[in-house]
């Protein structure tokens, strides 16, 4: 009693002091249990079923994109991510004692994936997207753990922040997550039914389709709503579309199939998936269980139509660039993708209704003419179609010419681009 005492009174001066709340937690640890919570005993962690479910789990929240650096062992941190304040490294999460999470109770490790703060209760920086971890129930955070305490550790101390004044400073996060961090489990939806809510679980939560598919403001913050209603992903530069099936929505038209084979095989008779979302579906979504990928789908079918999104860009390109956008098209085009834009089912994507050609930027289509399209090797399609870079064939005014062409065409209907985005886009590092 006198010694709880005795803890509350240091803190309390040191807080006088000024001291920050992280460099507190510290202190309060070393006088033992009394000032933490004792650790809540959650049986076993090397249960083989439970490491099981946790291995299913962490790949479907692409633990290992993230904690993985270029050549690096799994799981051992150290990739920078790119954010437009720097990069931040992210962290080893083996079981390694000194340098990874091999110290860590489980009661470190739900509060980081449930509050965003490490083990010292530092502030993390949402790269790490607790914003959406946050809704994972504790079973499932519990089955993570013990997956991850079963690896091999990894000697790999953290590397640098490359973040600059006042980013670097974890506090500089307080006002952040007040404004823009719900903390919280997924809470289900009794009108709906079980599959509904495991998708809308799946996707709000693991899944962390949020972070690319809907917008972000200047402070890298998704506004609360609307969710999943398309969005430009900073750096990286490619847009992850709105992901409504409704009339106006990103998947318009799509069937539950198309979605379910778009993620387990990274093609679908809708669209295929190239640039970042190629990874998603290589190191996560072709994973799920065809249970789990159905759930997705019922529950992004029930998404509202989205609001209109914005276009910057000009209405028509005029006359003149859209017959040579047409003639560009037959010449190099067609072959594939058909007069009409209409594909070949499972070969080659249509054009026609597809959001990657009609997504507000026009930045997609304008980077997979110059990039060539390299579909993923997936388990279900080991030898995908591809379409030949056009970087060196075409120049700037030609690719605005065909790509203003083919968001023109048919049925779709969205604005012209100029040879200045082209231009801009040639540079964008392709990872
Ligand atoms: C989009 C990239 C990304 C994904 C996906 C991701 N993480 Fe992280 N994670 C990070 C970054 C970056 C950090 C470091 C944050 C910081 O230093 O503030 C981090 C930090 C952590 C930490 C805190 C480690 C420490 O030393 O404080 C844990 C635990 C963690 N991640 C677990 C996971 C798990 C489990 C998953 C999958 C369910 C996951 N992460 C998925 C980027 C990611
Ligand atoms: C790292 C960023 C990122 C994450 C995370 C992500 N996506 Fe994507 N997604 C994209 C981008 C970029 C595109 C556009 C390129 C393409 O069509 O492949 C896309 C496209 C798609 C498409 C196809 C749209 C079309 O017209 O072809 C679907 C469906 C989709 N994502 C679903 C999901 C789901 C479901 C999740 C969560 C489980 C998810 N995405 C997570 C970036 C992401
Ligand atoms: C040899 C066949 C072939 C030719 C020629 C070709 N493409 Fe493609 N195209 C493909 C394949 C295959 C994909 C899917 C690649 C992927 O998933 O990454 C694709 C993808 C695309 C996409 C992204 C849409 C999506 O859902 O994946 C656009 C936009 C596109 N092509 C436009 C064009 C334009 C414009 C031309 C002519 C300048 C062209 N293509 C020529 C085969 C071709």
């Amino acid at each position: 009693m006198s010694r709880k005492a005795g803890v509350v009174g240091v803190v309390a001066v040191l807080a006088l002091l000024g001291l920050g709340a992280g460099r507190l937690l510290a202190l309060g640890a070393g006088f033992g249990s009394t000032a933490s919570a004792a650790p809540v005993v959650e049986g076993p962690l090397d249960r083989p079923g439970l490491i099981a479910r946790g291995r299913y789990l962490a790949t479907i929240g692409g633990c290992v994109a993230c904690h993985t650096a270029q050549g690096g062992k799994p799981y051992a941190g150290g990739r920078m991510l790119s954010t437009p304040f720097g990069a931040i490294p992210s962290s080893n999460i083996t079981p390694d004692p000194a340098t990874g999470i091999g110290r860590w109770h489980f009661d470190d490790f739900w509060r980081a994936m449930h509050t965003g703060k490490g083990r010292r209760g530092e502030r993390l920086y949402p790269a790490f997207p607790y914003t959406s971890y946050t809704k994972l129930r504790r079973d499932d955070v519990l089955a993570i753990f013990a997956y991850l305490r079963s690896l091999s550790p990894v000697n790999q101390p953290r590397k640098a922040l490359g973040l600059s004044f006042p980013y670097s400073v974890r506090s500089s996060l307080l006002a952040w997550r007040a404004l823009y961090f719900d903390e919280g489990v997924y809470q289900p939806d009794p009108g709906r039914s079980v599959a509904w809510n495991r998708g809308a679980y799946l996707v709000q939560g693991l899944g962390h389709c949020n972070e690319c598919h809907a917008p972000r403001n200047r402070f890298g913050a998704i506004p609360r709503h609307p969710r999943l209603s398309g969005g430009l992903i900073p750096v990286l530069d490619w847009y992850a579309p709105n992901l409504s099936a409704q009339p106006g929505g990103g998947l318009q038209g799509w069937s539950t199939q198309d979605i379910v084979d778009l993620l387990k095989t990274g093609r679908s008779a809708r669209g295929s998936v190239f640039g970042p979302m190629s990874d998603v579906v290589v190191r996560s979504t072709q994973y799920m269980r065809d249970d789990d990928l159905r759930a997705v789908a019922t529950y992004l079918h029930s998404l509202p139509s989205p609001p209109q999104a914005p276009s910057a860009l000009p209405a028509s390109a005029g006359q003149p660039r859209l017959k040579q956008g047409r003639e560009i098209y037959r010449q190099r085009c067609a072959s594939c993708h058909g007069k009409r834009g209409q594909g070949i089912a499972g070969v080659y994507p249509p054009l026609d209704g597809n959001a990657s050609v009609t997504e507000p930027t026009g930045i997609n289509a304008i980077r997979s003419v110059l990039l060539g399209g390299f579909a993923p090797v997936t388990q279900a399609n080991p030898r995908p179609y591809s379409m030949p870079p056009f970087a060196q064939q075409l120049d700037d005014a030609e690719v605005a010419a065909v790509v203003s062409y083919l968001r023109q065409a048919w049925s779709n209907n969205s604005g012209a681009v100029e040879a200045g985005d082209v231009a801009r886009y040639r540079q964008t590092p392709v990872d």
